[in-house]
């Protein structure tokens, strides 16, 4: 068997969404993308959905996520797909809300004959210009949307492109743009259903981005977005990386070790080995810069991340079998 795992804290995982619930006081969206950015989105959601104030909606990048995520049945919530909709994937919007990210997409509703309910969300571009309708067209748009028979129109939403950098000057133009919106529909008396901005770097440093609800995504995992982020929230991380020694050997002086013969030993030295690489997503680029804790000390490792194995430089102590934490604490 591989001694290697991701260890999935499912304590922390709830520590951090009820934090977030605290702070914000609004319905979350929880961003389960990326398979629960690495950590397992079914495996996620039925802890989220364990919770008393379990999130109102979940959120996904692409319709295969959705479906996923549907098909597994350990949610009812209403599921939002972030990609833009899909005119060729029709039938599996009954129960997955699309978004509409382009006023070609609206043309294209237009014409197309609807025998059911669509929910749609809106995206609405106010500078991320990654994806969106531009915001100064925006209410228009918007307007046309609700007049089209048999579209529900559940949110808009917009995203945000430098919410976790210390200067908000962009993010709070952005959120001028988006606010300007919300308030002019809400004149207008145009039905939007629930407005939505705030991801991680949003949740933790603007609280006047809530509207609605919030769309954490990284911070449920136990990570700031960036270093620039404040701590107002106090996050845990989710997931560790464990593996155990499974080859020692001695090198002499002057020695190298693994592809490239980058590491050369400049006294004698021992060497252990552990299953992972960068098959299991370990980056390349990390090799020689990796530290890893094994016992009480860190070690250091050695030469070139291979694809499966990589050499540390173990104390004479060290046994075979011996746990090491790559991602993860151990005391302080
Ligand atoms: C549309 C959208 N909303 C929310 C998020 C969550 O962002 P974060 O992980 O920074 O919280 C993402 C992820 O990038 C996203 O694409």
């Amino acid at each position: 068997m591989n001694s290697t795992i991701a260890e999935i804290n499912i304590k922390n995982l709830v520590y951090n969404y009820n934090s977030i619930r605290r702070k914000t006081k609004s319905k979350v969206m929880a961003v389960v993308k990326a398979d629960a950015y690495g950590h397992g989105m079914i495996e996620c959601v039925k802890v989220l959905e364990l919770q008393k104030n379990s999130p109102e909606y979940y959120g996904v990048a692409l319709l295969q996520e959705a479906i996923e995520l549907r098909s597994s049945r350990v949610t009812i919530k209403p599921i939002l797909c972030f990609a833009p909709i899909d005119f060729n994937e029709f039938k599996y919007y009954k129960n997955i809300i699309p978004t509409i990210t382009s006023e070609d997409q609206i043309e294209k509703l237009l014409k197309v004959k609807l025998n059911f309910k669509l929910k749609i969300h809106i995206n609405i571009n106010t500078g991320m210009n990654r994806l969106g309708i531009n915001f100064i067209s925006a209410i228009e748009n918007i307007k046309k949307l609700s007049k089209i028979k048999n579209i529900i129109i559940d949110g808009i939403y917009t995203h945000f492109a430098t919410s976790d950098e210390k200067n908000k000057k962009f993010a709070q133009l952005q959120l001028s743009r988006f606010t300007k919106i919300v308030e002019e529909l809400k004149n207008q008396k145009i039905n939007f259903g629930l407005a939505h901005a705030a991801n991680s770097g949003a949740v933790l440093d603007m609280p006047n981005s809530y509207f609605d609800m919030v769309r954490p995504g990284i911070s449920l995992y136990g990570y700031y977005p960036s270093l620039e982020t404040s701590e107002s929230i106090k996050l845990k991380p989710v997931m560790s990386v464990k593996s155990k020694i499974s080859h020692i050997m001695e090198i002499d002086k002057g020695e190298t070790v693994g592809y490239g013969r980058l590491f050369k030993a400049n006294h004698n030295t021992r060497i252990g080995t552990l299953p992972i690489g960068y098959a299991d997503g370990l980056s390349r680029a990390l090799s020689t810069k990796l530290r890893v804790i094994i016992g009480n000390s860190i070690a250091k490792q050695l030469g070139r991340i291979s694809m499966d194995r990589i050499s540390i430089e173990i104390p004479k102590s060290t046994k075979l079998h011996q746990d090491v934490i790559l991602l993860g604490r151990k005391g302080n």
